[in-house]
């Protein structure tokens, strides 16, 4: 691949923003006919870099030439008459209008959307994309509105091709879809970038892999002749260590006790199914499942935002007295101190406001939740302060508006103010989606900090691997029933794995 003439080539590519510097003379090669991993922790430059190629955003300094030629790129115009197409991390589509008719917007001539019909289900085809044209964008899931995303690019016969975290709102089987499609391109002579912080799929999709470091190039290479261990030093700048402490729970009490909990949806379709479980104090309780098995409406129902049908749900007190949860409302929930950190599949409306600052994010969520804060005596900027120093959030300070960070950041600040404001309850899921690898053992870390204090941790995760490293027991949910509880320690990956997919696996318990 080293003999042909890269379809992109950035040379001593410089941008700054103010004060920051977030490319730094990079330079970069992106071929044909292969998936090349852009890796760099969160706000290395990654996005920046690509939204220089897209027309987003226009260099300071340096040079960009396709297929051997200078060009200058002002505008997104300009790179989809280069064919480079990007897929951002937060789709622009219109909501009120079909799939057709927002992959065809804004192109010039007469609309046929019969013609354009016809042309998009043979892309489909093509690289084995599902979608239906006529379907509403308000209609579909995340993963649908994604592959909109990209037929739309492709529609426009982009053959450089940019997805920006694409696999950050996507459960493991609508990734392996998505790997699949690419894969096709890719063998179709596509040159395709991807930026993603999940180490497994750097290794299993893509030929190159590429690493930014503080916005500058620190080297690319094969991706078979490198390993997570050597590319996460590499992105940090130092050793890393990949592994995750399991302390064993020191006196576990009974804290939460579900039983029988039954849970319909608006439609009246069954999300929980009796379902009955114990969750201790000092412990991490981890929540397996494929997606939309019931663990969204479990947390929920926890913590008094889930209309229940039936069962019980019994807060535990200190001194073993018993509280009926169910009935109560969210307020009164979390100020027995259980709390909800709930990073939804869009990172976006997660209960930060964007115009105010970081410490005044912490203060909404005192006003909404209570005492919890204040039995703490910390204030919000000193909350807000340790956030941003324990989380390494890249922010000139806890006085900028979140709006100005960086998806990474923001999801760290949301998640790194309820954890560290959970007394007695931690209710998490999607925890670390879409952060960068140090900063998920970051909060790998601060989960576990959580349980030595005693706190009763509930954890929903996607990642199954970190699952069995870090829960103390798994209790596997299938189609809103409770399949099994197994202990974390031991537990194996194809067991939890069948479990999540048929009911009556093992429970050792
Ligand atoms: N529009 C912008 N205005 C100000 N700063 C920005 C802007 N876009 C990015 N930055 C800053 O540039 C740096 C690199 O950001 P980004 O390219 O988004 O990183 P990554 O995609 O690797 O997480 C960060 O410090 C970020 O805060
Ligand atoms: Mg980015």
């Amino acid at each position: 691949m080293d003999n042909k003439t890269p379809a992109v080539k950035m040379r001593n590519i410089t941008k700054t923003f103010g004060p920051t510097v977030a490319n730094d003379k990079v330079w970069l090669d992106i071929y044909r006919g292969e998936i090349l991993a852009l890796l760099g922790e969160n706000g290395s430059g990654k996005t920046t870099l690509m939204n220089m190629l897209s027309g987003i955003y226009f260099p300071d300094e340096g040079t960009i030439s396709i297929d051997g030629k200078d060009v200058v790129i002002r505008s997104p115009k300009d790179a989809f008459d280069l064919g480079i197409g990007m897929i951002h991390q937060h789709f622009k589509l219109v909501d009120v209008l079909s799939a057709a008719e927002n992959i065809v917007l804004g192109l010039p001539g007469k609309l046929d959307l019969k013609a354009a019909s016809q042309k998009i289900r043979e892309i489909c085809a093509l690289y084995g994309f599902e979608v239906d044209p006529a379907q509403k964008i308000y209609d579909m899931s995340v993963s649908q509105k994604q592959t909109v995303e990209i037929v739309k690019v492709l529609y426009r016969g982009a053959d450089i091709l940019i997805l920006d975290e694409p696999t950050a709102v996507l459960t493991p089987q609508e990734t392996d879809k998505l790997f699949a499609v690419l894969r096709n391109m890719r063998d179709d002579g596509k040159a395709i970038v991807i930026i993603t912080h999940k180490m497994h799929e750097v290794e299993a999709l893509s030929d190159r892999v590429a690493i930014l470091r503080h916005g500058q190039f620190i080297g690319d290479m094969p991706t078979r002749r490198t390993n997570a261990q050597e590319m996460t030093n590499m992105m940090v700048g130092h050793a890393v260590t990949l592994n995750i402490d399991r302390p064993d729970p020191v006196d576990p009490k009974p804290r939460i006790e579900v039983k029988g909990l039954t849970v319909r949806n608006i439609e009246g379709i069954i999300k929980l199914d009796d379902v009955s479980f114990t969750a201790n104090s000092g412990e991490i309780l981890g929540i397996a499942g494929i997606s939309g098995s019931g663990q969204k409406e479990l947390l929920e129902a926890i913590a008094g935002l889930q209309p229940v049908e039936s069962g019980s749900i019994e807060y535990i007190g200190d001194d073993g007295s018993r509280e009926q949860l169910l009935g109560k409302d969210p307020l009164a929930i979390a100020e027995l101190g259980v709390s909800l950190s709930f990073v939804p599949e869009d990172r976006l409306g997660m209960g930060l406001v964007g115009n105010m600052d970081l410490s005044d994010n912490m203060m909404l969520r005192s006003f909404r939740r209570g005492r919890s804060l204040f039995t703490d005596r910390r204030t919000p900027k000193q909350l807000a302060e340790t956030v941003v120093r324990e989380l390494e959030v890249s922010t000139p300070g806890v006085s900028t508006p979140v709006r100005r960070l960086s998806g990474g950041n923001v999801q760290k600040v949301l998640v790194g103010r309820e954890i560290a404001a959970a007394p007695k309850v931690l209710l998490t899921a999607y925890a670390v989606r879409g952060l960068d690898i140090n900063s998920s053992y970051t909060i790998y870390d601060l989960i576990n900090r959580q349980k030595a204090a005693g706190v009763a941790v509930i954890y929903v995760g996607e990642d199954l691997d970190v699952l069995l490293e870090l829960a103390d027991r798994i209790l596997v949910l299938c189609g809103g029933k409770v399949s099994g509880i197994v202990p974390g320690r031991g537990a194996q990956k194809r067991e939890v794995g069948m479990m999540m997919t048929k009911l009556g696996g093992n429970s050792h318990e």
